[in-house]
C-alpha cells in the first residue's frame, strides 16, 4: 500500500460518519499501511478540530478506543473548506501543504461521497487539475504519482445519465484510475458466492438450467426512509436497491467461470451476463409503498418531506429472463423492500423435482423441490434442504435441512467499507462496478423507471410487502418469445 493522501468529499455527511471514518481508521491499522494522511472536504464552516472532534465520535460509535480514536483523527485529518464542489483551490491547496509536510510523492485517492448533480462539475474540476500536474491525460510519465477517483452510488440516475456521467469521467481519467462503489460487493458473503460456486464441483454442476426451476434474490430490510426524503424520494426502491446491489447479486449468482480470479475476469463474466439479461417488463415488475402497520403510525407518505400523493416505491419486485445456454427459461425474481417483517439478505436457488414420482404410487407422497438458501445478512451461511424417508412403513418422505453458519466457525466479517477501502489504497478494483457494467445495469430496467402504468401497491409495515409481487414467484413464467 503506496502513502498517499485519501480525500474525502462529503466528509460532514452521515456515509462518512457512519461508515467512512471507521473504515478508514481500520486500514489504517492493518500491518504494512502507511500514516494515515486525510483530507475531509466539506461547504460547512469547520476546521481541523471541528472535522477532528466529528470523527472522534464516529470511531467510539463504531467502538474504538476514545483516547486511540482522538490520536487517529489528530494526526489523520485535515478540513478543506470549499464554496461550491467545482471550485477545489482550497482542497488541493491543502493537500499540497500536506505532502510537502509528510514528504509524500503526491499519490491521491479522491472519494466523492456527495450528491449526484454535483459529480459532474467536482469530476470535471479534478480531472482539469490531475492534468496539470501529469497524473492523467496523453503522455503520463512512469513515475508520475498514482490517482484514484472513488464514486459512490448512485451512478447516473437513468441509462442516459449513467453513459454521460461516464463521458464526463472519461474525459479526464482512464476506466483503470475508476472506482464506483456498490458497497455490497465489500461484503464478505458476496464474495463468498463466487468461491462457493467455484471451488465446490458439487454445487456447480448442478447450476444451470437443467436442474435449477427458479432462482430467487431478496433482499428485505426493516429500516425506513424517515428522514432520508430529500434522497430517497426522487429515488425509490427500483433505484436505490434493485438497479445496483441485487443486480449485483444477481450477476455473480449467474455468471460463468472467470479464466482469471481479477478484476478483468470477474467484470467480463458479469457484464455478459447483464448483456444477456432481457429489458424487464412492466407485467413482471410489482412496487409497493408502506403504510402504518406494526407499531409504526406513520406510513411512507407521513414522513416529512415526502410530498402526500408521492408514488415512490419503497419495495420492488421483479422477473428477469436471461438469454443465454446456461439460463434459458430460469426466471431470477429479485426483490426488496423497506419496513419489512424481518432483516434478511438470501439468494435461494430452487432445483427442479425429480422428473417421475416415484414415491406417491407406492403409498408416500411427492418429494418437495429442495431449495439451497445462501444467507448473506445476518445470520451468515446457508442451508440446503433435502427429503429423507420418514422411518416406518411405506415411503413417506419428509424435508430436513444440511445448514452452515459462519459465526460458528470464524469471527466477525470486516465491514464492507474497510474491504472496499483498502482495495482503492492497493489498487485492485476487482470489487468496484465498471462502467459497462453500471450502463447495462440501467439499460435492463429502463422501462420500468418512472413508468406510470406500474401500479404502486400500499402494503402494511412489518409485513412481507404486496400479495402480488408473490405471483412473480408463483406464475410459471411467461412466454419465451417475450419482448428482448
Ligand atoms: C444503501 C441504500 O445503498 O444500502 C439504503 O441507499 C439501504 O437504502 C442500504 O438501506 C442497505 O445496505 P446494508 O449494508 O445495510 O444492507
Amino acid at each position: 500500500m503506496d502513502p498517499h493522501v485519501f480525500v474525502l468529499f462529503g466528509a460532514t455527511g452521515d456515509l462518512a460518519a457512519l461508515k467512512l471514518f471507521p473504515a478508514l481508521y481500520r486500514v489504517s491499522q492493518r500491518d504494512g499501511a502507511p500514516p494515515p494522511a486525510v483530507i475531509g472536504v466539506g461547504r460547512s464552516d469547520w476546521d481541523d478540530t471541528t472535522l477532528q472532534d466529528a470523527a472522534v465520535d464516529a470511531l467510539t460509535e463504531a467502538d474504538v478506543d476514545e483516547g486511540e480514536a482522538r490520536e487517529w483523527a489528530e494526526s489523520a485529518l485535515r478540513y478543506a473548506r470549499v464554496e461550491a464542489y467545482d471550485q477545489l483551490g482550497p482542497v488541493f491547496e491543502t493537500a499540497e501543504a500536506l505532502e510537502a509536510e509528510r514528504g509524500l510523492d503526491g499519490n491521491r485517492v479522491y472519494y466523492l461521497a456527495l450528491p449526484p448533480s454535483t459529480f459532474p462539475g467536482t469530476i470535471t474540476a479534478l480531472g482539469e487539475y490531475e492534468e496539470d500536474r501529469g497524473t492523467v491525460g496523453e503522455h503520463v510519465p512512469d513515475d508520475a504519482p498514482w490517482v484514484r477517483l472513488v464514486i459512490e452510488k448512485p451512478f447516473g440516475h437513468d441509462l442516459a445519465s449513467a453513459q454521460e456521467l461516464n463521458r464526463i469521467v472519461h474525459e479526464h481519467f482512464p476506466e483503470n484510475a475508476v472506482y464506483r462503489i456498490d458497497h455490497f460487493l465489500g461484503k464478505e458473503t458476496v464474495q463468498n458466492l463466487l468461491v462457493f460456486r467455484f471451488a465446490n464441483a458439487f454445487f456447480e454442476s448442478a447450476w444451470s438450467r437443467r436442474d435449477v426451476e427458479r432462482v430467487e434474490i431478496t433482499v428485505a430490510e426493516t429500516n425506513d426512509a424517515a428522514g432520508r426524503a430529500g434522497y430517497f424520494d426522487g429515488v425509490g426502491t427500483m433505484r436505490d436497491m434493485i438497479q445496483n446491489h441485487l443486480t449485483q447479486l444477481f450477476s455473480l449468482t449467474a455468471m460463468e467461470p472467470p479464466a482469471r480470479l481479477d478484476a478483468e475476469g470477474i467484470r467480463r463474466e458479469k457484464i455478459k451476463v447483464l448483456r444477456s439479461t432481457r429489458t424487464a417488463r412492466s407485467n413482471e415488475t410489482v412496487l409497493g409503498q408502506y403504510g402504518p402497520g406494526a407499531g409504526h403510525d406513520e406510513g411512507y407518505r407521513d414522513h416529512e418531506g415526502v410530498p402526500e400523493d408521492s408514488r415512490t416505491d419503497t419495495f420492488a419486485a421483479v422477473r428477469l429472463h436471461l438469454d443465454n445456454w446456461r439460463w434459458q427459461g430460469v426466471p431470477f425474481v429479485l426483490r426488496t423492500g423497506k419496513r419489512m417483517a424481518e432483516r434478511l439478505t438470501e439468494i435461494a436457488v430452487v432445483f427442479r423435482r425429480p422428473p417421475i414420482t416415484l414415491f406417491q404410487a407406492s403409498g408416500g407422497c411427492d418429494p418437495e423441490r429442495n431449495v439451497l438458501r445462501l444467507r448473506l445478512q445476518p445470520n451468515e451461511g446457508f442451508t440446503l434442504s433435502f427429503d429423507v424417508k420418514t422411518p416406518g412403513d411405506g415411503f413417506g418422505v419428509s424435508t430436513r435441512e444440511l445448514s452452515f453458519r459462519y459465526e460458528d466457525t470464524f469471527g466477525p466479517f470486516p465491514d464492507a467499507y474497510e474491504t472496499l477501502l483498502r482495495d482503492v489504497a492497493e489498487g485492485d478494483p476487482t470489487l468496484f462496478v465498471h462502467a459497462e457494467e453500471a450502463e447495462e445495469a440501467w439499460r435492463i430496467y429502463h422501462a420500468v423507471l418512472d413508468n406510470t402504468d406500474i401500479e404502486v401497491h400500499p402494503y402494511e409495515s412489518g409485513g412481507w410487502g404486496p400479495d402480488a409481487a408473490g405471483r412473480l414467484v408463483e406464475a410459471p413464467p411467461p412466454e419465451e418469445s417475450g419482448e428482448p
